[in-house]
């Protein structure tokens, strides 16, 4: 739709003095005649986009092993939604009962209903305790034991002992405000280094090489509307979830998938995106997070006649079951008329039994959203909550060094040169079909840090870059223009709210053939609907009308591959509930999912789960059937 047939967009050189020799200037004519779009070049070793976690991370490894790196962020840092993340991060470190990150890693395949990499997960668990214990090193002020150890609280679907020894004790968290502390902490390392921070400054696409490697990024300076070319050996994004796709999430409104598209952009796949996780405890109605950490605690979910229905479904870990189980068991009980409130359609969770010195201590967050946003004394009254959408599995497929890879003839996993992506926005795969609590902060840390070590493996600071080609961000430009200057008869916020109902009723917690079909025609056609958009605002200047739309699109890219990769995954697994095709299909369907973006309509491909470990200090895990 974007395309630039209309308006003819060079970009020609016109000054070229620059301060340090890498940056020059530039500027981009219309076939209106006066110059309407500066561009100014840059060229780093690294150029990391996000400065979540997993970005942070990424640029302190880079910026250690002497790269000079550039963050770009649209948002300042310690606003990015690794924030929210409230519970904690898994690691076997074995402070409250004996532990072994093989045990972890039993419970990550089983979590992922064998649907994730093995390779992959060893590499996460394994580095896991060495991961926490370097935060603390950092300086992350975790909970502490008695003792001065690290705290470490019940989460679901962590075992001892390979599912025989009960509940693990493995997330180590800083109360409820765990991801608060590690940003903060991470952030404050990365002002230690010269990593370069743009802040404000939106990425746009991917600038590729007709190679098919990549050279950087181009991105907008919100602040005065100039664009900026990144020339970079290793382009790393870090770009966060999609969660705004639907109505109801726990993920902020800036949470819209914009590295996922930049991907889909420059043809390259997204993986199992029809995986989308649901947290049970989003507060009904206002969709903010309560953390499953509460459940750790001694939290409990109670139906409309008081009953502890998970011992129904989930005789041994209970409330602590897997957070697809959880959410499919809390669907049904509402199904089935024993959903509390007046409309009997949510369900509550109880604190009101713990003693109140544990609500103050380890769950002080959660005890003030439940105040504000639910108007509940959590230490007298049940939290009503209903499962939120909260997390996705897929994402830009990587191998377990952070390098995006995809199918090319035969090979599955070729690697596309330059081009490294980490923590949500991508798929390495170590959450396959449904992500465990608490391996979200580990992923983003040690997937970030990957990045920095392979690109420190395969490349050296300084190293010389080719010239970015001629047209280098010219399609984007025009792209950018032609948003700008839509002029249709739909304002962003209608087609939105569109896509997002379209979502939350048709790729819901159960799925069937017939609501994912009319999933795929309803979103194809709201995408055929954003032809129609129509901005107000045409300045350049802070102009969120455009950065919205920006934002739309991504989601609306993001949305379309989750409905038809849905449709078309005849099987249940983990996150992805047919109610059609109720049992899990290894034969069929142990593959992940490849979706496309070409010529505005979804193309889907397949490539194999790596069932393969990385080498014999552990066996990979066959699969079983999953109970909890
Ligand atoms: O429930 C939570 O605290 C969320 C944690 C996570 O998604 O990892």
């Amino acid at each position: 739709m974007w395309r630039c047939a209309s308006r003819a967009f060079s970009i020609q050189s016109k000054n070229a003095a620059s301060p340090g020799s890498i940056r020059r200037l530039f500027s981009v004519q219309s076939n209106r005649g006066s110059p309407q779009y500066t561009v100014v070049d840059h060229t780093y070793d690294a150029v990391v986009v996000g400065a979540g976690g997993a970005g942070l991370r990424a640029a302190i490894g880079l910026s250690e092993h002497g790269f000079n790196t550039a963050c770009i962020t649209k948002l300042f840092p310690t606003r990015s939604h690794t924030v929210a993340a409230q519970g904690g991060i898994n690691a076997a470190l074995g402070n409250m009962t004996e532990d072994d990150w093989r045990w972890h890693m039993y419970d990550t395949v089983k979590g992922s209903d064998w649907l994730g990499d093995q390779d992959a997960i060893q590499y996460m668990c394994r580095e896991a305790p060495k991961a926490v214990i370097e935060l603390e090193n950092y300086g992350l002020p975790f909970s502490r034991t008695e003792e001065g150890k690290i705290y470490q609280r019940a989460f679901g679907g962590q075992s001892l002992d390979f599912g025989k020894g009960g509940q693990a004790y493995r997330c180590a968290c800083a109360a409820d405000r765990t991801g608060h502390a590690l940003l903060h902490t991470l952030y404050g390392q990365a002002m230690k280094h010269n990593t370069q921070f743009f802040v404000e400054y939106f990425a746009l696409d991917l600038l590729m090489s007709k190679d098919g490697s990549c050279q950087g990024v181009i991105a907008l300076n919100m602040e005065d509307g100039t664009l900026h070319r990144f020339r970079a050996a290793s382009t790393i994004l870090a770009t966060g979830g999609y969660g705004r796709a639907y109505f109801s999430a726990t993920s902020a409104h800036t949470c819209t998938g914009d590295g996922n598209a930049m991907a889909a952009r420059a043809g390259l796949p997204l993986e199992d995106l029809e995986f989308v996780q649901f947290h049970p405890t989003g507060i009904y109605g206002a969709g903010c997070l309560i953390t499953e950490g509460s459940r750790g605690e001694g939290g409990i979910l109670r139906n409309s006649e008081g009953e502890r229905f998970m011992e129904r479904y989930a005789p041994t870990a209970k409330d602590l079951a897997s957070r697809d189980v959880v959410s499919r068991s809390m669907t049904m009980e509402i199904r089935e008329g024993r959903g509390v409130g007046p409309l009997k359609d949510h369900i509550y969770l109880h604190l009101n039994h713990l003693p109140p010195e544990v609500l103050k201590e380890r769950l002080p967050g959660i005890s003030e959203t439940a105040a504000i946003f639910a108007g509940v004394d959590v230490t007298k009254e049940p939290i009503p909550v209903l499962p939120t959408v909260h997390y996705n599995m897929g994402g830009i497929p990587t191998n377990h060094y952070g390098e995006v890879v995809t199918i090319r003839g035969d090979n599955p996993d070729h690697v596309i040169p330059g081009l490294f992506a980490a923590g949500e926005a991508a798929c390495a795969s170590v959450h396959g079909a449904n992500r465990l609590g608490a391996n979200s902060l580990l992923d983003i840390v040690v997937f970030g840090r990957a990045c920095a070590n392979r690109v420190a493996e395969i490349s050296k600071p300084g190293e010389k870059q080719k010239p970015l080609e001629n047209d280098s961000g010219e399609k984007t430009i025009a792209w950018l223009d032609k948003i700008r200057n839509s002029n249709g008869s739909l304002p962003t916020s209608s087609i939105r709210l569109k896509m997002q109902r379209v979502m939350q009723n048709n790729a819901a917690v159960f799925r069937t053939q017939e609501t994912l079909e009319e999933g795929c025609q309803l979103i194809d056609q709201v995408w055929e609907s954003f032809h129609d958009v129509k901005l107000t605002d045409r300045s350049l200047i802070w102009n969120s009308d455009l950065i919205e739309t920006i934002e739309l699109e991504n989601l609306l890219i993001n949305a379309c591959i989750t409905m038809h990769s849905a449709e078309a995954r005849k099987e249940s697994r983990g996150a992805h509930a047919r109610e059609d095709f109720n049992k899990r299909d290894d034969q069929n369907w142990m593959k992940h999912t490849l979706g496309y973006w070409e010529n505005e309509k979804v193309r889907l491909d397949y490539r194999p789960v790596h069932m393969n470990t990385l080498d014999d200090e552990v066996e990979s895990f066959p699969p079983k059937a999953r109970v909890y």
